[in-house]
């Protein structure tokens, strides 16, 4: 399977709309967490059957990996996960979508594709516009989680974050007090990897204020 896809080609272009919340979980009152990039979904699957009190939505551009994790879905009874394949940036700038924003608690962005030369930085899931639109549409306190083991791109992403008046940056001492989407702290593959080989982990939160 290809291991990139180039999200800004036009295939990317049209995204199906998130269902309503009621459509899709079966509290839709719980706390939302959006896991950006979630690649196989495996992380999610685990997250969610262990915090049953947290509703999750995992955002893939890679739709073989995403029709893999609907089937796994299928097999499971699952209530409180929900898969959607597309550019996430098109994703939240879908007009259906933005009301969904508002009901986010978190998002994660884990090991972003770090697309390193610098003719393809636009390439980046974080982008200004992102930001922007998020900044303007998460609701106050919500938080968003950076885990990257790119220092160029950890770079990038907190420059592009900081142009944001709406979002400060907190202490990374306060990361676990925070993260509570995910208490117990479960990895995800490529952060299994960048441990098992003693990379360095770059990780910062902002929140929405
Ligand atoms: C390096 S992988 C990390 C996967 C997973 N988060 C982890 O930590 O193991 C980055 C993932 O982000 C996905 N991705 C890249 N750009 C994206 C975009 N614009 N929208 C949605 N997903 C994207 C890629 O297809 C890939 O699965």
């Amino acid at each position: 399977m290809r291991q990139h896809v180039n999200p800004l080609s036009k295939n990317f272009f049209e995204v199906d709309p998130i269902p309503p919340l009621n459509q899709i979980f079966e509290n839709p009152k719980l706390p939302l967490h959006l896991d950006v990039g979630c690649a196989s979904g495996d992380f999610l699957f685990e997250l969610s059957l262990k915090n049953k009190n947290w509703n999750y939505i995992g955002i893939e551009i890679r739709e073989k990996l995403v029709l893999n994790a609907n089937l796994k879905m299928k097999s499971r009874e699952n209530n409180n996960l929900y898969f959607s394949f597309g550019n996430a940036n098109n994703i939240f700038s879908h007009s259906n979508n933005k009301s969904i924003t508002e009901f986010i608690t978190s998002i994660s962005f884990n090991f972003p594709d770090p697309w390193f030369k610098k003719k393809h930085h636009k390439r980046r899931v974080i982008q200004p516009k992102l930001i922007n639109f998020l900044s303007n549409s998460m609701k106050k306190g919500s938080l968003i989680f950076i885990k990257t083991d790119v220092r160029e791109l950890f770079d990038h992403i907190e420059l592009t974050i900081s142009e944001s008046i709406k979002f400060k940056k907190l202490a990374i001492k306060d990361v676990q007090f925070y993260e509570s989407f995910n208490p117990s702290r479960i990895q995800t593959n490529r952060e299994k990897y960048v441990i098992l080989n003693q990379l360095k982990i770059y990780e910062s939160i902002y929140k929405k204020i």
